[in-house]
């Protein structure tokens, strides 16, 4: 059986939407906003946003509290931001809560200015190492 991917992303500047569309290039899934609903049960959910005056956005905190936990097997965060921040702890916590497993492998991109979609040639190779790394797993 093949493996079902699915990507979802909140993105205020287009940064993590610039991310996402990078990751559904290489799993060859199309990546949609929060606003489009999971319908068939998937492998594994890329689930991604931005910090936001250090702080996930609330919708993506509601979507991560409103997941349905038969229907994702495994959640792979990632996200963009300014400085070190990350969605990570706030996310886990949640899924966590929800016993939605998170995988140990998860793509942040730092130093991406508001808007700018400044994300490097280097940046690109750890979107290829990633999703390598999570394939393979
Ligand atoms: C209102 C606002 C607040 C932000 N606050 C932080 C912050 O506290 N820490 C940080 O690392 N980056 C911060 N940033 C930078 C964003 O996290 C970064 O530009 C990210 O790539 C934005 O993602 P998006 O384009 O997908 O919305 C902030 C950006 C905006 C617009």
């Amino acid at each position: 059986m093949a493996i079902m991917d699915a990507i979802r992303y909140y993105s205020r500047t287009g940064n993590t939407e610039k991310l996402a569309n990078m990751l559904a290039d290489q799993l060859n899934v199309k990546a949609e906003t929060i606003d489009t609903p999971i319908t068939d049960t998937v492998d594994r959910l890329f689930l991604g946003g931005g910090v936001y005056n250090m702080s996930a956005d609330k919708h993506l905190k509601e979507y991560a509290k409103d997941l349905d936990p038969t229907k994702v097997k495994e959640v792979y965060l990632f996200g963009t931001s300014g400085s070190v921040f990350t969605i990570e702890k706030q996310i886990s916590k949640i899924l966590d809560k929800k016993k939605i497993p998170i995988a140990d492998q998860h793509l942040f991109l730092h130093g991406v200015m508001p808007k700018m979609g400044n994300i490097s040639s280097h940046q690109q190779k750890e979107v290829t190492d990633f999703v390598k790394g999570a394939v393979t797993q």
